[in-house]
């Protein structure tokens, strides 16, 4: 695991290449935003809240693991809520959003390694279609590696440019799972579309628009792929009743979500 060794302000890790990288292609990768230490803190802290509230399936079962996930990571250690609320991972994120944004979840993304787990490639996707969230123009996923992530062990590929696609050719919304149309039946050109395959090493953070089609590869390497996936939303994103949203259906449809648990960056 490499990483750097002190912490840097977003100010220098941002290059304006970067952000015109991202405002074309709808994601862009920083190197080395966490220091080790930092890495190895949330790693511990991730594995942790693994062992302790034990993860989800994302995927068919068991047998059909894409990733195994713990939804809302930063409201189960303290280690996690700092990694939620970096400085320097949401001072970039608010650069590349060009708003207010605020925390919407996070999730613990773990890919097993073969030894223990034959995984499956992670679905062809973007992130709006299953956020309960309306309003959603600027929203952003960060995804942190907090181990080294080779091509190998499952890593994201990116569309690029396709957030910037028409609303008919997205699926821009679904209240349950059954709803989920493969991108190819809603976008066209999605076949014809070049691929970004980008991996990362620890504490590199790549920066993803919601409506960026990506997906991950499966994880063909004995080592676990650990990374984090946080979403930060609009400051005025209001709920949609949707998929993954028991934390907030006690919420009426149009409510806004700007109390504490969605914390202004
Ligand atoms: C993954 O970690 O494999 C998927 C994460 C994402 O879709 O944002
Ligand atoms: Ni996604």
């Amino acid at each position: 695991m490499t990483a750097r060794s002190a912490p840097v302000a977003a100010g220098d890790l941002l290059t304006d290449e970067a952000r015109r990288h991202y405002r074309e292609n709808g994601f862009v990768r920083i190197p080395q935003v966490l220091s080790a230490s930092e890495v190895e803190r949330f790693r511990a802290a991730s594995e942790e809240v693994l062992a302790r509230f034990g993860p989800e399936v994302w995927g068919a079962g068991e047998d059909e693991v894409q990733v195994h996930f713990v939804a809302q990571a930063w409201l189960k250690h303290e280690a996690l809520r700092d990694l939620a609320l970096h400085p320097a991972i949401t001072g970039i994120a608010k650069r590349l959003a060009a708003g207010p944004l605020r925390l919407y979840s996070t999730d613990i993304l773990l890919k097993s390694g073969r030894k223990k787990l034959n995984t499956l490639p992670t679905i062809v996707h973007d992130d709006e279609t299953g956020l309960p969230l309306h309003g959603i123009d600027r929203t952003l996923t960060a995804w942190v590696a907090l181990v080294d992530v080779p091509a190998e062990s499952g890593c994201l590929t990116y569309l690029p440019g396709s957030h910037l696609r028409d609303d008919a050719e997205r699926q821009i919304h679904m209240t349950s799972f059954a709803e989920y149309r493969p991108i190819a039946d809603i976008w066209p050109d999605y076949d014809w579309h070049p691929r970004v395959t980008v991996p990362l090493r620890a504490g590199d953070v790549a920066f993803h628009h919601c409506r960026t089609v990506h997906m991950a590869g499966a994880n063909l390497t004995d080592n676990p792929r650990m990374g984090h996936g946080i979403v930060y939303m609009d400051d005025g994103a209001t709920y949609r009743p949707g998929t993954e949203d028991a934390h907030i259906s006690h919420m009426a449809p149009g409510d806004p979500l700007d109390n504490e648990k969605f914390p202004l960056l």
